[in-house]
């Protein structure tokens, strides 16, 4: 029996396009053309798709794009130069650098280097600082900012609820921490982040309103750690090969599907829960950071 409902990322970032997409018209109407750059360093498929997706729906929005590809044998210093270019680049209001990276790079530096103002992801630390303060004028991370996006699409309130958070990670545990915690409608919750070290997790998973699985360990949450009609969230993307179709694979996320939805009462489907979102708030950074640079917008 199916009893969690869908909470339908594709939806909510088809509305959020939509907004996107009319706030770069008014933007190209005042001769502003909102350009994003994003950088691939190395061969990874996974991140050859992200980026190439990534791409397509900037260009689907109007958003000027462009991907500089980068071998795996490029140096900390190259990339390092590369990205000063586009932070003097006053056309470039956007600079994203698809993680992970390779071994030779250190992610804190590429962090640091990105010019804050156009650093749509919202890794730097300024703008990692902005966030635990408070202060609306960094960028949110987008996955966090993606998954309470869908909460408020849904009508689903946080407010003194009991939220677990899988994974400590600076992309999405922590930041999501973040902005659970702060105050106002969209956060207000009382939130415990779990990792590697943590004891008990079935225990703390099975009190949780709200249960986000941002760990990137396939299927880590079976039914029976979900408590009856809490809020599922699966961020994870993992390839697995089929061993009933040799030589096929599919991809799972850190939650068991099936069994998730015969207890959750919310439930991310995966492809199309959380992925979709990422894209649409990244976007909607990138023309944030446009508009904040031609003075104009809302914030
Ligand atoms: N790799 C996985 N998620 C992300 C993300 O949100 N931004 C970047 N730059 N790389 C990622």
């Amino acid at each position: 029996m199916q009893r969690a409902k869908l909470l339908e990322g594709r939806v909510v970032a088809a509305g959020l396009h939509q907004r996107t997409k009319a706030r770069v018209a008014e933007l190209r109407r005042r001769g502003v053309e909102p350009a994003v750059t994003f950088f691939r360093v190395g061969e990874d498929p996974a991140s050859e798709l992200y980026v190439r997706m990534k791409e397509k729906r900037a260009k689907d929005l109007g958003i000027l794009s462009e991907v500089i590809a980068m071998p795996s044998s490029t140096t900390e210093r190259e990339l390092l130069t590369r990205l000063e270019e586009k932070n003097r680049d006053s056309r470039i209001h956007g600079i994203l650098v698809q993680m992970p990276l390779p071994r030779q790079i250190r992610t804190e530096a590429v962090c640091q280097t990105i010019d804050p103002s156009k650093d749509i992801d919202g890794f730097h630390p300024i703008n990692a600082g902005k966030l635990l303060l408070g202060d609306p004028s960094g960028f949110p991370p987008c996955t966090p900012a993606g998954i309470c996006e869908i909460f408020r699409h849904y009508g689903l309130v946080t407010a003194g609820a009991e939220v677990v958070i899988l994974g400590r990670s600076n992309i999405v545990g922590k930041p999501l921490a973040a902005l659970l915690l702060a105050k106002g409608p969209q956060g207000d919750a009382s939130v415990t982040v779990l990792h590697s070290q943590s004891r008990h997790i079935p225990e703390h998973c099975r009190r949780a309103d709200f249960l986000i699985a941002a760990l990137g360990k396939a299927e880590f949450v079976r039914g029976d750690m979900i408590k009856a009609g809490a809020v599922v969230v699966d961020v994870g993307v993992t390839r697995l090969l089929d061993s009933s179709l040799p030589g096929e694979s599919r991809i799972v996320g850190d939650v068991h599907f099936s069994e998730a939805c015969q207890v959750a009462g919310w439930l991310t489907p995966n492809p199309g829960g959380v992925g979709p979102m990422t894209i649409a708030m990244l976007l909607a950074n990138t023309v944030k950071a446009a508009e904040r640079s031609a003075g104009c917008g809302a914030d």
